[in-house]
């Protein structure tokens, strides 16, 4: 047992590590890869796991035997172990090898970086914005309509520049399905590049705690065929509701919404709860699906206007069951004109009876 004490732990560790790497490349990580960036990232992953499978069981088997073989013994209580310095030899050994290791595994980690972040011909913009607690996207049109929708539809096989921003706090924009992940901080717009590869639809996620929603702060990326891309965009820059700025809500109508005309003043509340309630509401009538919040299809039968206006602008008096305060914003009146409250209130009223 004694008498190889190196040898064995040579022996044990390599079995040791055959057995990690086998592990590390057996279980499945990732989700489902759907863009040209994700295997590069996964085969770094893979290499990384390689490589630091070895590392960990060398740390942990000499540690564990130096924890085993030194022990202290009975009568030692008092005695400290002579000191160790001036072995040049290994200490050479043990700055070399972990600084070369560094040095290539860095370089291999900076190569995959600079090809997934190359420009491409043919790259589409997409405006990315983060918000407590929802995703905005943003489709800058040439010559066109600026088009925003709260879900990422997105053409099979065309690069994609993500420009992102945060109106708030830090969130963080991430596909995990991409691979592809960048924060969105305020103040600045942060850039990440994307080429989906697979049909269907992915979450995205935020990946930097916001505030109390965080968990919920989720939308999806639709990847489509580039022909259903152009159709979908079509449709968005046609349609007033879903188009222009936040602050823009009614511009293109002939005229301000008056009392008088309820209809008017319903239409401008559909188009204000699409842009800034869908995101978090689901409600049929308005075509939304977001799901940070109440789902308002069927919630909203029998409440007054005074009971629908007090749970826009006092969102915490009354909180739906299994939804926490704090989440949905306190401060439309502020954020919305009192003529787009007035709207909500007569909208969501008129689809709630
Ligand atoms: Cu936004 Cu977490």
């Amino acid at each position: 047992m004694r008498r190889h004490p190196v040898a064995q732990m040579v022996i044990v560790g390599a079995i040791a590590s055959a057995i990690g790497i086998a592990l590390a490349l057996v279980i499945d990580w990732f989700p489902t890869d759907a863009a040209e960036q994700a295997a590069p990232i996964d085969t770094l992953y893979d290499v990384l796991m390689i490589v630091s499978v070895p590392v960990f069981v060398l740390v942990t088997t000499v540690t564990l035997y130096c924890a085993w073989e030194f022990k202290m013994k009975p009568g030692q209580e008092k005695q400290d172990g002579p000191p160790i310095h001036g072995n040049t030899r290994l200490e050479v050994i043990w700055t070399a090898v972990p600084a070369i290791m560094l040095v290539a595994l860095c370089s291999y980690a900076y190569t995959v970086l600079r090809d997934i972040e190359e420009k491409q011909p043919n790259t589409m913009v997409v405006d990315v914005v983060g918000q407590q607690f929802a995703w905005r996207f943003g489709y800058p049109q040439e010559g066109g309509r600026p088009v925003t929708s709260t879900m990422l539809v997105l053409p099979k096989d065309r690069p994609i520049l993500f420009k992102v921003r945060a109106e708030d706090v830090i969130h963080d924009f991430w596909v995990p399905a991409f691979r592809v992940k960048i924060d969105a901080v305020p103040g600045m717009t942060t850039e990440v590049r994307a080429t989906p590869t697979k049909l269907g639809r992915f979450p995205v996620v935020c990946a930097e705690l916001c505030g109390l929603g965080h968990a919920t702060m989720r939308a999806t990326a639709w990847v489509v065929s580039p022909a259903a891309y152009e159709r979908w965009l079509a449709r968005q820059g046609e349609a007033p509701v879903g188009s222009g700025g936040a602050q823009g809500a009614g511009a293109d109508e002939e005229g301000p919404a008056t009392d008088e005309d309820a209809g008017d003043l319903a239409s401008l509340g559909r188009e204000t709860f699409v842009q800034s309630c869908g995101s978090c509401h689901t409600l049929a009538d308005a075509g939304t699906s977001g799901a940070a919040g109440p789902d308002l299809t069927d919630a909203l039968g029998g409440q007054s206007e005074d009971e629908i206006r007090e749970d826009i602008v006092d969102p915490d008096k009354r909180v739906a069951e299994g939804f926490e305060p704090g989440v949905m914003p306190a401060n439309f009146e502020e954020t919305l004109s009192a003529e787009q409250i007035d709207g909500l209130v007569a909208y969501l009223a008129s689809v709630s009876r």
